[in-house]
């Protein structure tokens, strides 16, 4: 939209909107790039002519919770404007954005001149955007703590769970042992996969409830944890007549190697169930630059359900699984990125999916 035609400009008279569009800036952002930062010095009003800005709070060290966006015809950073305060929040391009910037003292002087009746009604959306901000934040919070307790209950009842799985798959490989004959051996394969499946989901639940723990970093050879979780996983991998090939040189990495075994147990584990007990082949690839570790993982098997395609890393978001609980994804995306890593895929229906996970080799 063009400047005159902002909402904001039908507050002043013909006069003073013409001038306020002379003196404002015009400014374009990239997606993702910063406006301004929380505790900044609030020297600019911004008028959205085209785009999204999004505004979040830190609530972490390097946590944000995104409290509000402004839309084309919003505008926002007003009041810091009005009361000199530092920003409150760190504002961000959520898209490409042109914004249109009025400094300090032209707002304070226009204002002055401008309509009582106007400067209500500039006021009253004013307050509906605080209002609204408002809700949202105590709704957040508040979900936040329902959270909490519920991963508490869910931690207690799951950790119970734990040993009868334990059990049961131990009785199991005893008696695959003992009845060496083709039935008995298909059957016990069968208890032990779903047996494993429900481990894996308890794991998961379990993991999620516990949030984003402190993480236990070392220096690491992703060949030997590449091992481990082969070893870990072999009977499982046989039992659903999946390949898993991995290719893997010598490569250190910086990283908490629990975590990292969580992350791989999470996407591969998903390989093997959209593989759907029909065999197929799934590759672990790592490669390497002088910064970076690339852990690949591929699978040839239907490719990530379109409809969740947008959503996929987010809690709770499953699809075609009787018994998912949607965490698997959004746990391996809070692992890499608390190691300052970035997770991706590429999927393609029916072909397959590859999941692309990179590391710092240092920590940072
Ligand atoms: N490699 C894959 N191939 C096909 N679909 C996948 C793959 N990985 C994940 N998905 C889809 O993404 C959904 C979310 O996965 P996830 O977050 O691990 O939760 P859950 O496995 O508990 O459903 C799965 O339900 C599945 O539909
Ligand atoms: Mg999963």
């Amino acid at each position: 939209m063009d400047l005159a035609s902002h909402q904001f400009m039908s507050y002043f008279e013909p006069e003073q909107a013409s001038h306020l569009c002379q003196i404002a800036v015009l400014e374009s952002f990239a997606e993702e790039t910063l406006v301004f930062e929380e505790g900044q010095a609030a020297d600019f009003l911004y008028l959205v002519l085209e785009g999204e800005v999004e505004f979040s709070k830190r609530i972490d060290n390097n946590k944000y919770q995104t409290v509000a966006v402004a839309k084309t015809n919003d505008f926002f950073g007003e009041l810091g404007v009005l009361d000199g305060e530092p920003r409150s929040a760190r504002a961000v391009a959520a898209r490409g954005s042109t914004l249109a910037k009025i400094c300090r003292e032209e707002l304070i002087e226009a204002l002055q001149f401008a309509k009582g009746s106007s400067v209500l009604q500039m006021f009253n959306l004013i307050i509906k955007n605080l209002r609204s901000t408002t809700d949202r934040y105590v709704n957040q919070l508040v979900h936040k703590q329902k959270m909490v307790l519920v991963g508490e209950m869910v931690s207690t009842i799951i950790h119970d769970f734990k040993s009868p799985f334990t059990g049961i798959k131990l009785a199991s490989e005893m008696l695959k042992e003992m009845h060496p004959d083709e039935e008995t051996q298909e059957w016990c394969e069968l208890i032990q996969l779903q047996v494993q499946r429900m481990l894996g989901m308890a794991e998961e639940v379990l993991e999620f409830s516990r949030g984003s723990a402190v993480l236990n970093k070392k220096p690491i050879d992703l060949i030997q944890t590449l091992q481990k979780f082969e070893k870990l996983n072999r009977v499982y991998f046989d039992a659903a007549k999946v390949d898993v090939v991995v290719r893997v040189t010598e490569v250190i990495v910086e990283a908490d190697e629990n975590k990292i075994l969580r992350v791989l147990q999470n996407l591969v584990g998903n390989a093997v169930e959209a593989l759907g007990g029909r065999g197929g082949r799934v590759e672990i690839a790592v490669t390497q630059s002088e910064e970076w570790v690339e852990i690949k993982i591929y699978d040839n098997g239907p490719g990530i359900p379109e409809a969740i395609k947008e959503k996929l890393f987010e809690p709770f978001v499953t699809y075609g699984k009787r018994t998912g609980t949607g965490l698997g994804t959004a746990i391996a995306k809070s692992i890499v990125n608390a190691h300052q890593g970035e997770i991706t895929y590429e999927s393609e229906d029916q072909k397959g999916t590859t999941f692309y996970i990179k590391l710092p080799k240092i920590a940072r």
